[in-house]
């Protein structure tokens, strides 16, 4: 799956007649990575193809050694003001979507067999129609700083798809994950774990409290790392532990729940802020295998270097995307945010060695069965999500041009705000370490 997600990415338009091209042919309703591309020389003969390729390489070499002295191309063509030049803007913004991948790219974590996840593209895609409907009946319309469509629905599908006997979740805020958990799996049990209970909302406005659900929040809590877990399933009655999934979306680091639940016996879990290297408020395990040996991986912190070019380009789209002056911190540390292991909300964090932060990743890579990122529900050319840079999240369920596909769905009928809030959302599999 994430083959198809990597070779999909297309390379730049040359200039802004060929962008404004490209974005004319958004308007068909097929994923643009998918066309085929005609071949102009397939009616001439071999002769005429070796002269024709001949002269193409010989063109290209001397292209190659002029380019070598030229400055990079500016960004944007014309003043900003015009209205032609605004399309000339909104051209260069759709067609940056995913562009850029081949520098920036999108870091992913080894697993130990390389093991992948059962579902596909078009299960998703089923599984969206199906899930709509359902989104649609949530009691709590407005979740600010909660979960949005994109992570509510991978979180549904991914529940769902496992069928779990028990559902832990850690961090509930007013319940609308909760209220998400139980819709995927009506006859599971759930237990919530949340310093607030989310019953105190309900003073205030819609939340969501669960009748089949054991609560350590408010004058119960105690946090996941400190639970007697053998105990607790003993009392549920679960013996199987590949029975259990567990939802983290209390912003500690990853790292320290991973290594918790590791050494409960859990296998199966999901992290909903799975934050990209340079931000968020908790150590991700994304941050953790951005290495230099991974594709889209390590950082150069050179002022004049492509990566920190592309940066600042895209730093003027995507709210969300860092510069190389917010990435790199004291002594060019570059990983995690700024050389810092976030935790609990950045209300604690530590400076770590490189070493340190590669040593993790090794760990991490010993203990993976199953690595897999949610993709964006759809491109930001459909949803109009200013937020993540589409260069650093996978390729989106319904790609930028499926306008059709994304009406269809009804997806068209949602509040655009609802998909703000995607941050990569995560789910491994894990067991012990081998070696
Ligand atoms: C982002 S909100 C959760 C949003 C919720 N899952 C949703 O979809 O609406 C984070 C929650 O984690 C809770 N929290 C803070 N520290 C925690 C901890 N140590 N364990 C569990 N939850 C914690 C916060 O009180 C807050 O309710």
């Amino acid at each position: 799956m994430q083959e198809s997600v990597l070779s999909s990415r297309r390379a730049p338009p040359e200039d802004c007649a060929a962008a404004a091209a490209a974005a004319a042919e958004d308007d068909a309703d097929e994923p643009k990575s998918r066309r085929s591309a005609s071949f102009p020389g397939a009616r001439i003969s071999a002769a005429a193809a070796a002269a024709f390729f001949g002269l193409f390489f010989f063109l290209l070499l001397v292209l190659v050694f002029a380019a070598r002295g030229a400055q990079p191309r500016p960004v944007f063509c014309g003043s900003p003001y015009d209205a032609l030049t605004r399309s000339a803007l909104l051209v260069r913004r759709l067609d940056g979507l995913a562009s850029d991948f081949g520098s920036l790219g999108v870091p992913w974590c080894r697993s130990k067999q390389g093991k992948t996840v059962e579902w596909t593209t078009n299960d998703l895609l089923k599984g969206l129609e199906e899930f709509l409907p359902v989104y649609e009946t949530r009691p709590i319309k407005n979740n600010m700083y909660g979960m949005g469509f994109d992570h509510s629905f991978g979180l549904w599908f991914m529940v769902r798809w496992l069928k779990p006997d028990l559902m832990i979740e850690s961090g509930a805020f007013k319940g609308h994950s909760t209220w998400v958990l139980r819709q995927a799996v009506p006859e599971a049990r759930i237990i919530s774990l949340s310093p607030r209970h989310p019953e105190k909302y309900l003073k205030k406005g819609p939340a969501y409290v669960d009748k089949n659900c054991t609560y350590f929040a408010g004058k119960d809590f105690v946090d996941f790392g400190s639970v007697d877990w053998a105990k607790v399933m003993d009392k549920h009655g679960i013996s199987d532990l590949s029975q259990v999934v567990v939802f983290f979306d209390d912003h500690q680091n990853e790292l320290k729940r991973l290594k918790q639940a590791l050494k409960a016996g859990f296998q199966n879990l999901i992290f909903e802020d799975n934050y990209d290297t340079g931000t968020g408020d908790h150590y991700s395990l994304r941050q953790i295998c951005d290495q230099s040996y991974i594709r889209g991986g390590g950082h150069s912190c050179f002022i004049d270097s492509d990566e920190a070019r592309i940066r600042s380009k895209r730093k003027k789209f995507w709210e969300k995307a860092v510069d190389i002056e917010e990435l790199c911190g004291k002594g060019d540390a570059w990983w995690g945010v700024r050389g810092y292991v976030r935790d609990n909300f950045n209300h604690s964090n530590k400076a770590i060695p490189y070493e340190e932060h590669f040593e993790n990743s090794r760990f991490l890579e010993s203990v993976l069965d199953v690595y897999w990122e949610l993709p964006p529900v759809a491109g930001p050319s459909l949803t109009h999500q200013t937020r993540y840079d589409p260069a650093r999240a996978p390729n989106p369920i319904i790609e930028d041009g499926q306008y059709g596909l994304f009406q269809r769905l009804g997806l068209g009928r949602l509040e655009t705000s609802v998909f703000n809030g995607y941050t990569q959302m995560l789910y491994v599999q894990i067991s012990p370490s081998t070696s």
